[in-house]
């Protein structure tokens, strides 16, 4: 029987990487599954893998060995131009240092997934401000990066994972540019944005950041060392301190 909620699974998915002579075992058989409407951090060290497993999730790479599954459909099978359209359609990504293009305002960098899917002009301008004014950011439409501070900035590119209605969030290190106040305006963005159904993946190294997520997923040498509710990761007796989650829930 299959179930509805999946939308992602991966199998066994490994990827290497070729430099010179050298062979990088970046993934090295990751399996995992993700619901609708869940919200997942992936933390690691720097070279665990973190980003090359975003990369596979969100279609912008291929893993070399594994399947990998969204809403049931494999993608490992699919053509280039077939996985960008599944890309386009399912996911939206955020980065770290926001990747918008600095001669286009806010409202154009945030039509851009729509371009690339042919929607038509006005219904395009009509879901930008809408996706703008879903970050909070109406009054800075006509702004272009330079003249945004780095918290508008990735609300911009936050607005722009969102425009096309994307299946999935997928945020690497979204914050990692930002000091703790902006960070946690950005969390406070997510948190409503989860709360309104959306599929959030998070990487994140930082365990305050972690502890936003309701899944924490470990990840070490390319391969996953603990899937748990984030109240059951060492990241939340950090933050909230040890006895926090006997406290919550009563015990
Ligand atoms: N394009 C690439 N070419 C070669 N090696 C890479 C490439 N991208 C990542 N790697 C290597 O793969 C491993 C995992 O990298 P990455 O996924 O970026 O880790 P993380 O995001 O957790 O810091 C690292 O050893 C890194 O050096
Ligand atoms: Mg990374």
């Amino acid at each position: 029987m299959t179930d509805n909620s999946v939308l992602i699974r991966l199998q066994n998915i490994h990827r290497t990487y070729k430099v010179g002579s050298d062979t990088v075992h970046a993934l090295r058989g990751i399996h995992l599954q993700v619901r609708q409407n869940e919200y997942v951090a992936i933390m690691g060290h720097s070279g665990s893998g973190k980003s090359t497993l975003m990369n596979v999730i969100g279609c912008l790479d291929r893993a070399d060995q594994g399947t990998y599954e969204i809403r049931g459909i494999k993608t490992t099978v699919m053509s280039g131009a077939a996985l960008a359209r599944i890309r386009n359609e399912q996911i939206g990504f955020v980065f770290q240092s926001y990747e918008l293009l600095p001669r286009l305002n806010a409202l154009k960098n945030v039509e851009l997934p729509l371009i690339y899917s042919n929607v038509g002009f006005l219904t395009r301008r009509k879901l930008a401000r809408e996706a703008l004014e879903r970050v909070g950011l109406a009054a800075r439409m006509h702004h272009r990066p330079n003249q945004l501070s780095g918290g508008e900035k990735q609300r911009v590119a936050v607005a722009r994972a969102l425009v096309a209605k994307p299946s999935i969030l997928l945020a690497d290190e979204p914050t990692g540019n930002l000091d703790t106040q902006t960070s946690a305006g950005i969390m406070d963005l997510f948190e409503k944005l989860y709360e309104q159904g959306q599929t959030i993946i998070l990487v994140t190294h930082e365990a305050d950041i972690a502890c936003h997520a309701r899944r924490i997923v470990r990840m070490q040498d390319g391969q996953i060392l603990s899937d748990v509710p984030a109240r059951q990761d060492p990241a939340w007796a950090l933050i909230h301190g040890p006895s926090a989650e006997a406290k919550e829930t009563g015990v």
